[in-house]
């Protein structure tokens, strides 16, 4: 199995979990170690894998690494929406033409495609009415980010329909758990908390996320690998939905702070109300369903988790920062 991206978050938990629980694959990372890849991430298990530091755009590398595996599952991409809003080339670069170079050399070898998309593709949902997103909703993508997540599902689409390569597809939603880079929503305000500053709340708070553990998405990938049909997308998500400043209480309150202790900051642009997920096919047809569906458990959990690897965040967690008040000055 060729795991592209395998030291970003999402990915070293997937490493670790096949590694553990499904000794039938003989594991390769590709990942060429951006900002938001560390080779840390996949250190309780850096003897039984094999690491090439590369980058998805670099066809003849992917050509060769393809060439030699049955099973590719492409976790690599840019991955964060406000960066994508100052600086949208790298995510055009990997997620596009990163995506376009696995999928020419998967046509050639004849390797089965996992491919890892997101439910922001699908744009937003309002906030009074209890809609969520299915297979078949259309594609309205709101950022930079999203956007190019959308192109790389439709080339995985074309390539599929044109070629018949052995592609399938997932849109998760927001994932929460250990060794999530501490831009990101929940480890921000986190490591926040533990370095006496005070979560940023963007707007007013009132956007809904859908929080989904890592290890219950990366169980429904292996759901699919496993069972899945090719040529079928499916939408995976924990029906856990949130509001921004719920969650930041929520923090707060686990962290044995006053609630009220935070700051509203100037809103993102664009920024999507409220993303949620029917999972009935995954459920229905695969028989996958989330073990973690109580947030407050998942949440102590991963505060925990934080307290406990400080070193792993710490040295992140200034220049991520000093990133924030640069952006949004
Ligand atoms: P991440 O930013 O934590 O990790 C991305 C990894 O990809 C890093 O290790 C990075 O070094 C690597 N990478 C980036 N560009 C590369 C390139 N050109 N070549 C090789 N490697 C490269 O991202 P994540 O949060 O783990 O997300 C992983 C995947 O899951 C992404 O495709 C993302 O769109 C999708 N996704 C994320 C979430 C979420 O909540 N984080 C939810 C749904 C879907
Ligand atoms: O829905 C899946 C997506 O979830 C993935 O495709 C993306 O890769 C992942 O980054 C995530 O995107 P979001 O934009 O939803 O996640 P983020 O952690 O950036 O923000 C979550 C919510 O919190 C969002 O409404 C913006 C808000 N926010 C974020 C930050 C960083 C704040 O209010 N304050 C903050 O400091």
């Amino acid at each position: 199995m060729l795991v592209t991206g395998g030291a970003g978050f999402i990915g070293a938990n997937f490493v670790q979990h096949t590694v553990r629980h499904h000794p039938e694959y003989e594991v390769t990372v590709l990942d060429v170690l951006t900002y938001a890849g560390d080779r840390a991430a996949l250190d309780p298990v850096a003897r039984d894998i094999t690491f090439v530091h590369g980058d998805i755009c670099d066809a003849d590398l992917v050509d060769r690494l393809v060439g030699s595996t049955d099973v590719v599952v492409h976790f690599a991409a840019e991955s964060h929406v406000d960066n994508s809003l100052n600086d949208p080339f790298p995510f055009v670069r990997t997620n596009v033409i990163g995506t376009f170079t696995l999928l020419e050399a998967v046509r050639r070898h004849g390797a089965r495609l996992h491919h890892i998309s997101t439910d922001e593709v699908f744009g937003e949902l309002p906030l009074d009415r209890p809609d969520r997103f299915t297979e078949d909703t259309p594609y309205h993508p709101s950022s930079p980010y999203s956007a190019t997540k959308a192109g790389s599902d439709m080339l995985v689409r074309a390539w599929r329909r044109s070629y018949g390569v052995a592609a399938t597809i997932s849109n998760c939603a927001n994932n929460y758990g250990p060794y999530q880079h501490v831009e990101k929503f929940l480890p921000r305000q986190i490591t926040n908390v533990m370095t006496g500053a005070r979560p940023q709340l963007y707007g007013t708070g009132v956007n809904v996320r859908e929080w989904t553990h890592v290890d219950d998405h990366n169980a429904a990938v292996h759901a699919i690998l496993a069972r899945g049909r090719i040529g079928e997308t499916y939408l995976i998500g924990s029906g856990v939905e949130c509001t921004n400043l719920q969650l930041v209480r929520l923090v707060l309150e686990l962290s044995g702070q006053p609630d009220d202790a935070y700051d509203l900051v100037p809103d993102r642009s664009g920024h999507d109300l409220r993303y949620a997920n029917d999972t009935t096919k995954i459920r229905t047809e695969l028989g996958w369903r989330p073990v973690h569906d109580d947030i407050r458990d998942g949440l102590a959990a991963t505060i925990a988790w934080y307290r406990d690897n400080r070193d792993w965040w710490l040295p992140h967690k200034a220049a991520t920062e000093l990133n924030y008040r640069t952006v949004k000055s």
